[in-house]
């Protein structure tokens, strides 16, 4: 069985991440997206909240599970039996970075390898980051969410905000 690994913050989830997790769910057995908790960042909504949005998101996906995560993620894959971690690439910007995190985590398990799907054009500009900022100052985040998500982002931003 060919299981791979789709890691990140999701903070919130976003239909980029979900154009990617579409396509990755076609091209794997099962694929795992592990929300990632980071001591470094002090994220919006909690493990269990982008757990939650990630689940209702995704529900359609049969072969697709959600998981959360606090150590390295290299061992999670083993600890997984994954071959595989997806990430999506936007801009150029996001190359060196992910190149360095690629190449790190095939040092810590040479069992899996890390393969990249480019964005789809209209998700170039997107980021959780930008979702945030949108929600917090009052504006629509329906363009940039899942629908069933989209109100209550705004609800808990506005109510945090
Ligand atoms: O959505 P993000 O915040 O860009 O995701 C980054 C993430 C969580 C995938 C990355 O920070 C990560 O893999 N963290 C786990 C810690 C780890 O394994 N570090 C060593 C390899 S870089």
């Amino acid at each position: 069985m060919k299981i791979a690994i789709y890691p990140g913050s999701f903070d919130p989830v976003t239909l980029g991440h979900l154009d990617i997790i579409e396509r990755a769910s076609a091209l794997f057995d099962k694929l795992i997206v592990v929300v990632m908790h980071n001591v470094a960042k002090s994220p919006m909504f909690t493990v269990e909240e982008r757990m939650e949005f990630l689940r209702r998101t995704t529900s359609r996906l049969s072969n697709v599970e959600i998981d959360a995560f606090g150590g390295l993620l290299a061992g999670y894959a083993a600890q997984r039996g994954a071959c595989t971690i997806v990430k999506g690439l936007r801009a150029m910007s996001d190359f060196e970075y992910e190149f360095q995190m690629a190449l790190t985590n095939r040092k810590l398990n040479p069992n899996v390898d890390t393969i990249f799907l480019m964005t789809s054009a209209e998700y170039m500009y997107l980021s959780s980051s930008m979702v945030k900022d949108i929600a917090l100052h009052g504006g629509k985040v329906a363009d940039f969410v899942p629908p069933e998500i989209e109100e209550e982002i705004f609800h808990r931003m506005r109510k945090d905000g």
